[in-house]
């Protein structure tokens, strides 16, 4: 081996280390604000010394050189599970080796749990479900599962013609699944109201209503209601759908007697939002508008609107329960803004993703588990309740986004 050969072995480690650190520090700026005593904390400790083992590992990898490979995942994994084990609380403590591991909860069930696995001992069929998105990513197998399970599911899509070959697809491997497609567009409230009184047109009773449909990460745009994209779609859309269905979901719970649930799909990301959480004063600002943030902030508000409505119902005395989950990290078309990233990011990261039949999981269990009952105003991580930031767990900030909505939406 001569001196340039020598050299250039020498570089590639280090520069592979230099580029690796550069994307955690990226990402970890990302995950910083908010940041709470749970997994995310860990994972943010040990940042650097993963990184470190992370290139290690790549280097090996590429060079084929693999007998240090199995010491360099062991002290990854250890460097991300030992500040969890240092966790305070033992009710949640979950945390990455959790998802990683797939090790069950307190629930029974983990990360590496499926929506088939969970429902597999429920009979859904005197239910009737809307879910918004159901025609593809973890909507379409939540649709898939439910409707195996017996419910009866209206997919609420904007794209009907998807929506509807979803339902064919479903159709083909289980003929007696009662699936309908209604036209629904989160982005206008015109559409979410037109929406409301289709369905309630069809004289169906209302069980269970799953909030889904989500965007992320698109550059700065506005709604047809001249509100910013991803708050439209992800939190005020739903918002006002939830509350236009909310007479139809107290009837139908009152005359049969089953609980209500209604579950809203937050994210992770709602530890990553502006500084002052929700920008009440600056929601349409393009300034200063960050594509990141602005999801956090919707999935923010999904958390705070399930929080407020659930105490606003438990004060009413309804038999309808609200809960937030959080699906796990997939790989789905919800990517499609920052492909190139988030393939990266997965690539870096791998062993914290989970595929679409365990991303369905944690939105079937809300939905249906009946150890469940009478649980309402959680956020659930991988079928198990978990905390959530201090901002979504703020009832001050959640009464504040309530009343705020329903200005937005009485002044459109
Ligand atoms: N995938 C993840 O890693 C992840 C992580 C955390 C949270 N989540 C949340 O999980 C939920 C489902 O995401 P996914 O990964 O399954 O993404 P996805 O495959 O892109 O599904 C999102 C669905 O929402 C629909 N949608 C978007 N805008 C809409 C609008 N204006 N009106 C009606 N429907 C609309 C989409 O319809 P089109 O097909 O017409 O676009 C699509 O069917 C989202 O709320 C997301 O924030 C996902």
């Amino acid at each position: 081996m001569n001196a340039n050969e020598c050299r250039c072995q020498r570089l590639t480690p280090f520069l592979c280390c230099v580029l690796l650190t550069g994307i955690f520090l990226v990402w970890s700026k990302m995950l910083k604000t908010e940041v709470v005593s749970n997994c995310f904390k860990g994972l943010l400790n040990s940042e650097l010394l993963l990184c470190y083992w992370y290139s290690k590992l790549y280097y090996r990898l590429f060079l084929c050189r693999c007998e240090t490979t199995s010491l360099s995942v062991c002290l990854a994994y250890i460097s991300i599970s030992f500040p969890l084990l240092k966790s305070k609380s033992n009710k949640f403590r979950m945390g990455i080796l959790s998802l990683i591991s797939g090790r069950a909860g307190p629930s029974g069930f983990g990360s590496a749990s499926t929506a088939q696995q969970i429902s597999d001992s429920i009979d859904a069929s005197d239910l009737t479900i809307i879910i918004t998105g159901g025609a593809s990513g973890i909507g379409l197998e939540t649709t898939r599962v439910l409707a195996t399970r017996g419910a009866h599911v209206i997919i609420a899509a904007r794209n009907t013609k998807a929506a509807n070959e979803a339902k064919q697809a479903i159709l083909e491997n289980h003929e007696n699944a009662k699936i309908d497609v209604l036209e629904l567009d989160l982005s206008s409230l015109k559409s979410v109201k037109a929406f409301a009184d289709s369905f309630k047109a069809l004289n169906l009773p209302l069980n269970i209503l799953i909030n889904n449909a989500g965007v992320m990460f698109c550059p700065y745009q506005l709604s047809q209601d001249g509100i910013e994209m991803q708050f439209a779609t992800n939190h005020l859309g739903h918002f006002h759908l939830t509350n236009l269905l909310l007479d139809k979901m107290k009837e139908t719970a009152a005359t049969t007697g089953i609980e209500g649930r209604i579950v809203n799909l937050s994210s992770v990301a709602h530890l990553y939002t502006y500084e002052e959480g929700i920008r009440f004063d600056k929601i349409n600002d393009k300034d200063s508008y960050s594509d990141k943030k602005a999801y956090g902030q919707s999935k923010l508000a999904n958390i705070l609107h399930a929080n407020e409505l659930s105490r606003r119902l438990k004060k009413e005395g309804a038999n309808i329960t609200v809960n937030s989950v959080h699906p796990g990290l997939i790989m789905t078309d919800l990517m499609r803004h920052s492909f190139v990233l988030m393939r990266i990011l997965k690539l870096l990261t791998y062993i914290l993703w989970k595929n679409v039949p365990q991303g369905a999981a944690t939105s079937c269990y809300v939905a249906l588990y009946p150890d469940l009952k009478g649980v309402s105003g959680k956020y659930f991580v991988d079928c198990n309740e978990y905390p959530a930031s201090n901002f979504a767990t703020d009832p001050e900030l959640a009464k504040k986004l309530w009343d705020y909505s329903q200005n937005l939406v009485k002044s459109l």
